[in-house]
């Protein structure tokens, strides 16, 4: 997630712009830049990688001015690099971006035929082409911003300046947040409360579909066709630091809760409708070398390793391709089989991770083809592979995985479906029906996370368990695997995960009044299998908590808890039924008093063997 920072007033625009993205900075990016606007030429100033590198150029290069916009960049388009950093200018207009613009390639090539010249390889720049096009035609740097943001589809959160029209800065909202400020004959924008609370702390949140003009007297919000509106001013009354949680307690709650918004930024821009078909941008591989693939070997670690447990159904599933999957680990000293014809499928959040690093080496030293799926662009993983799916998760702060999980899942399934189409195992139209319960996901997560209230008095029901024990069937096995893993991280309580069909086989020896079992128990081709699974735990007197979806009713009075996820289709199921895992790992935790963001003895990037 990027940091925006805007000031117009009677002071110096660049140190409060800088002190703003410098409290932006937990938001985590790759690299920064500024524009100050002092009647003159427009002073704007890039670098890539951390503030410090931006502040030695402002020190030999400094930007006046009292007007200005300023972007750190978390990239999600295009590499980390000083041309690829915002502000972006074009024409008389200077853009700051947080978001993705999901029609980004049709408008380019538009306003490539119409004259543009574009030198960055981001979205962002697109929309300066846009506003700067409007402006030309109208003369009205309010009017252009209207019109351009009336073309754009996706989400944005910018701050546009314009060097012909120097007292005006006008910002505007749609899926990404901005959040107004309002000092003494100054005004503020920035994407999140830290960046201005050392300058006031009234604040106004704009919602989806608004614009805001700011001059240095005076401020108004429109609706995007121009109509005024009354927005209330928040006295904000949070700290720097809770400030820099939105709010939560904790960093891994927040993450939590952004999944919607992170599981609908990662299939953004990726469903090709009329096709039927799936848009992988860096894939770096052809219809023709995925329909020609025999193999696939999926290799991660910890919680990524339980996103490619997943995956292989998926995969298996709609393109019918034998997948095997290996803990990196294992796979880097087993002298794995890997051929021209099969795929390494790494799957990293950090893109760091040694191990899986060093299975890319091994996989690509045999000759094969390796392709990430990763959170961090242009990490190491992502450099080193022939191609890349990313997940739009922004940084995950938090060392317990959660939202980048979530959206490791729903990579896999776009990649699958794409793989499928490729290997004609799938028909356009079997592929929109699947995309359509996926396009749902985000508003069914918002519902699962209403179980949160429920999820914490279960917490306190079995935080003082020694051991806890999970299992489920199928793709929900992997769940049962997260889910405890979930738990041990972070609350420091034994767990394991295990197949239920596994119960006979020794588990059932640990059953009895004392050891709590997670059952992942939703409608699903396995239920009724699980459900005598978990009638053979209740009858040795284990404390069952069962997580079905739709409304299942059956398992009341069966079981010591029930908890019910939506319904949705049974590949989409893990999706939902993980995000109970999270909050029940984190709520025991906070009970327990651990430190949830930042676990004993773990790290967020495991980075060394
Ligand atoms: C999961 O909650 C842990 N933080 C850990 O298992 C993590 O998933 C693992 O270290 C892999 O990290 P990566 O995805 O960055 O490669």
């Amino acid at each position: 997630m990027c940091g925006i920072v805007g000031y117009i007033g009677k002071q110096d625009a660049s140190p409060i712009i800088i002190d703003g993205l410098r409290r932006l900075e937990y938001r985590g990016y790759d690299s920064a830049g500024i524009c100050t606007l002092n009647g003159g030429e427009p002073q704007l100033r890039r670098a890539e990688g951390k503030l410090i590198n931006l502040e030695n150029i402002l020190r030999e290069k400094p930007a006046t001015g009292s007007r200005g916009i300023g972007h750190t960049r978390w990239a999600t388009h295009g590499r980390p690099s000083e041309i690829n950093a915002h502000p972006h200018k074009a024409g008389s207009i200077v853009v700051v971006h947080n978001g993705i613009i999901e029609n980004y390639l049709k408008l380019k090539s538009r306003l490539q035929k119409q004259g543009h010249k574009f030198s960055s390889e981001t979205d962002t720049e697109i929309i300066a082409h846009l506003v700067e096009e409007h402006y030309q035609q109208c003369g009205d740097f309010e009017k252009a911003v209207r019109l351009a943001l009336a073309e754009v589809e996706g989400a944005y959160g910018v701050a546009i300046l314009c060097i012909d029209e120097p007292d005006k800065l006008i910002a505007a909202k749609l899926g990404s947040p901005l959040v107004v400020g309002q000092g003494d004959g100054e005004f503020f924008v920035a994407s999140d409360i830290p960046a201005m609370l050392s300058h006031t702390r009234e604040m106004i949140f704009l919602d989806d579909g608004e614009i805001v003009v700011f001059t240095p007297e005076k401020m108004w919000i429109t609706d995007l066709s121009g109509q005024p509106l009354v927005k209330q001013s928040k006295t904000i009354t949070w700290s720097p630091l809770m400030a820099e949680k939105g709010g939560y307690k904790h960093f891994m709650l927040k993450e939590i809760y952004e999944q919607p918004r992170t599981l609908a930024d990662t299939i953004a821009g990726r469903i090709q409708g009329e096709e039927g078909d799936i848009y992988l941008e860096d894939l770096g591989l052809s219809q023709e070398q995925l329909a020609d693939l025999d193999k696939i070997n999926i290799i991660a670690c910890g919680t990524s390793w339980h996103a490619g447990l997943v995956g292989k159904f998926y995969i298996e599933k709609l393109a019918r391709i034998p997948v095997e999957i290996d803990i990196a680990s294992e796979f880097r000293y087993r002298d794995p089989i890997v051929t021209d014809k099969s795929l390494t499928l790494l799957i990293s959040q950090s893109g760091e991770t040694a191990d899986t690093l060093a299975g890319l080496r091994e996989a690509k030293g045999k000759g094969g083809k390796v392709v990430c799926i990763c959170n961090v662009v242009d990490s190491s993983i992502a450099r080193e592979s022939d191609g890349v799916v990313y997940t739009h998760a922004g940084p995950e702060i938090g060392v317990a995985s959660t939202k980048a999980f979530t959206t490791q899942l729903v990579a896999l399934y776009l990649f699958a479906l794409k793989l499928g189409r490729a290997r004609g195992t799938l028909t356009a139209d079997d592929c929109r029906n699947q995309v359509e319960a996926l396009l749902a996901l985000p508003r069914k997560l918002e519902e699962t996370l209403e179980l949160d209230e429920q999820i914490e008095q279960i917490a306190r029901e079995f935080m003082n368990a020694r051991d806890f024990l999970y299992m489920g069937r199928g793709n929900q096995y992997p769940i049962a695997l997260e889910g405890a893993l979930k738990l041990k991280e972070i609350s420091y309580i034994h767990a394991e995960g295990y197949p239920a069909g596994e119960m006979k086989h020794g588990p059932i020896a640990l059953i009895d009044e004392n050891l709590p079992v997670v059952v992942l128990v939703p409608r699903n081709a396995t239920y009724d299998k699980v459900v005598s699974n978990m009638e053979e735990v209740c009858a040795r007197g284990g404390k069952v908590i069962a997580v079905a979806s739709g409304d299942e009713n059956e398992l009341q009075g069966k079981v010591a808890e029930l908890i019910k996820v939506p319904q949705t289709t049974e590949d989409l199921l893990p999706i939902l039924t993980s995000i109970p895992m999270q909050l029940l790992a984190y709520h025991i935790a906070v009970l327990k008093g651990t430190d949830v963001d930042q676990p004993r003895n773990l790290a967020k990037s495991v980075t060394v063997e």
